[in-house]
């Protein structure tokens, strides 16, 4: 395919709620500003952008991510090199090398979740490549946070206009205790960040809901019972499949992901099949709300 030209590019909604497919883009070609402002703009309207059949490199991958802004450095894998050449990219693979995993996530599934809400600055946005794919499984589900905040009852959304959820740093997505963490039995002692519920974007000026995962999340200020409710009731609504998009995986596809108003998923595997997939992170801001965009 000829360098991307903003004219050859087309975006095609999924359908569901959210996501589309971008189609006649080589991202291993450099891009013009127009083409690159066609895809931007897409991100922003549909949260998840799937370009299929692609061929990057690790150098090529982060050239086209880092058009967004500068890259997070990845958390140091044990399976990793420490003369690692590429240190913005994660590995997520189920893969071992003479025994030792060379990915994170193994074959797990991985919980509703957004990347990082446990940090007090959060990656804007995540893409992921697909370099392996099993025949079956591991497929990663998105939902759309700005829909799940808008059709939440008006008394509710005014409820929760003013509080703020702590975000448990202490486990993974696959539920696995990180390293250096002690085991939590009480929410309220969970350590991680503090952000609003909802949280409005920088971008779209829209809010979302903002939840980032479920286990060990407390809200603060309130007795332990009441929030274990409220958050019972805004998983509940939030993780409706009527907000949420399932990527298939095949091999060269890249899918992107906007954190500040979709949370994702991932579906367990087949340990004995194999899985590879390249990740990197936009470097983010602090989540927050702007109270102005609602009506009064
Ligand atoms: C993740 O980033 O949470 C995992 C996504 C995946 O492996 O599909």
């Amino acid at each position: 395919m000829d360098r991307p030209t903003a004219n050859c590019i087309s975006i095609t909604p999924t359908g569901a709620s959210l996501a589309a497919d971008v189609s006649g883009v080589d991202l291993s070609q450099p891009m013009d500003a127009a083409s690159f402002k066609l895809i931007e703009d897409g991100w922003h309207e549909h949260l998840i952008l799937r370009f299929r059949g692609q061929h990057l490199d690790d150098p090529r991958f982060l050239d086209f991510a880092r058009k967004f802004g500068e890259l997070d450095k990845a958390p140091i894998h044990a399976g990793q090199l420490v003369e690692d050449p590429f240190p913005e990219i994660t590995v997520m693979s189920n893969i071992k090398v003479d025994g030792k995993s060379i990915g994170n996530l193994g074959h797990y599934e991985a919980e509703w979740h957004t990347d990082m809400s446990y940090n007090e600055r959060t990656p804007i946005g995540s893409l992921l490549y697909a370099i392996e794919v099993p025949p079956e499984g591991g497929n990663t589900g998105f939902s759309n946070m700005y829909e799940a905040y808008d059709t939440l009852p008006a008394a509710l959304k005014r409820r929760i206009a003013a509080l703020q959820c702590r975000h448990d740093s202490s486990r993974n997505s696959a539920g696995e205790l990180r390293k250096g963490f002690k085991e939590i039995s009480d929410p309220r002692e969970a350590p991680g960040a503090v952000h609003p519920l909802i949280r409005t974007h920088p971008v779209t000026r829209r809010n979302a809901l903002y939840l980032g995962r479920r286990r060990n999340a407390y809200i603060i200020g309130l007795p332990l019972a009441d929030s274990e409710d409220l958050l019972h009731e805004l998983w509940a609504h939030a993780s409706h499949e009527r907000f949420a998009w399932y990527q298939v995986w095949k091999v060269g596809d890249l899918v992107m992901w906007d954190n500040r108003c979709a949370m994702h998923r991932r579906d367990a595997f087949d340990p004995a099949s194999r899985r590879l997939m390249h990740r990197t992170q936009i470097k983010g801001d602090k989540p927050y709300f702007d109270s102005a965009t609602v009506a009064a």
